[in-house]
């Protein structure tokens, strides 16, 4: 049994980002429910300033601003060049958003300036993810907040847990350290408690939140099962999997996914499960 890769240490900077831009527009259909989520509870008043980390291609930058209003600011921040430019380049004119080009566990940030951190799957790549918060609580004014949406368990994850399964007679999963930075990192709630804690946060509140995901898109439904293949197989941990696999275990593995895929409900989407935590916590 071949061995799965693990992933490059800036990933976001290379392939990733340049995949993530690519299929930016179902990724942030599939992403919508849980970002609206996580919006909801940060319960924005207009006028507010708020910090978008991770904020990708900008999907949740301009939902927050139209939140905030015309008196409100959003900055956007980011470590991938190729999402940046097209957060930028979507970006309609006099809105009150703008982005910046940054790794945002460090990047100097204006203090006391922001009434919200807010992140849509953006906060769990920070290699040391206290130091990271406690850099970025420095930005809020004082009983400023956060919220943010993360995954749960691979487990609870269909979208994962489907594809992986699939797989795992022809890759062996790859060896991964649960608290590694990468998606499922924030998966433990007592985690996040102790990180923010540790980072200066209180008033933590950490909800489960689960929402089916048009995965894939097409208009059949084989056109479906393959889009969302193709997707699985372009980004995310079934891309990672098989990066640099021979053609023919890359070959298997793809059939065993797309039958699984074929197993799920949808006719112009694949519906398939997601498991996210909303967090919320006030600096304290
Ligand atoms: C899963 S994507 C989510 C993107 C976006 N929030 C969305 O929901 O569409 C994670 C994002 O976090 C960004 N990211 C990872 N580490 C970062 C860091 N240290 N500082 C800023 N952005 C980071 C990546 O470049 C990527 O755009």
């Amino acid at each position: 049994m071949a061995t799965a890769p693990q992933p490059p240490t800036h990933e976001w900077t290379g392939a990733s980002g340049d995949n993530w831009v690519l299929h930016q527009q179902r990724l942030d259909l599939m992403l919508d429910a849980f970002g609206d989520a996580a919006i909801d509870a940060a319960a924005i008043a207009p006028g507010e300033h708020v910090l978008d980390i991770g904020c990708g291609a900008g999907a949740t930058s301009f939902a927050l601003a139209a939140r905030a209003g015309p008196g409100g600011h959003v900055l956007g921040v980011d470590i991938s060049p190729q999402l940046i430019a097209r957060a930028e380049a979507g970006t309609p004119a006099g809105s009150p958003v703008a982005f910046r080009l940054a790794d945002a566990a460090t990047a100097a940030l204006p203090p006391a300036t922001f009434d919200l951190l807010f992140s849509r799957f953006g906060v769990m790549f920070f290699d040391d993810p206290v130091a990271a918060f406690a850099h970025m609580r420095a930005a809020l004014k004082p009983g400023g907040r956060v919220a943010f949406a993360c995954w749960r368990t691979p487990a609870e994850n269909d979208w994962v847990r489907l594809p992986m399964t699939a797989i795992r007679d022809r890759v062996a999963p790859p060896a991964t350290d649960p608290l590694a930075p990468g998606p499922f990192a924030f998966a433990d709630p007592a985690r996040i408690g102790a990180i923010l804690t540790a980072a200066g946060f209180a008033d933590i509140g950490v909800a489960p939140f689960d929402a089916t995901i048009p995965y894939g898109e097409g208009a059949t439904r084989d056109a479906a099962i393959d889009d969302a293949l193709n997707l699985a197989l372009a980004v995310g941990p079934l891309s990672r999997a098989l990066a640099g696999q021979d053609d023919d275990i890359r070959a298997e593995a793809a059939a065993a996914v797309r039958a699984a895929f074929a197993r799920q409900p949808g006719e112009t989407s694949i519906l398939i499960g997601g498991a996210a935590w909303i967090v919320t916590a006030r600096a304290g």
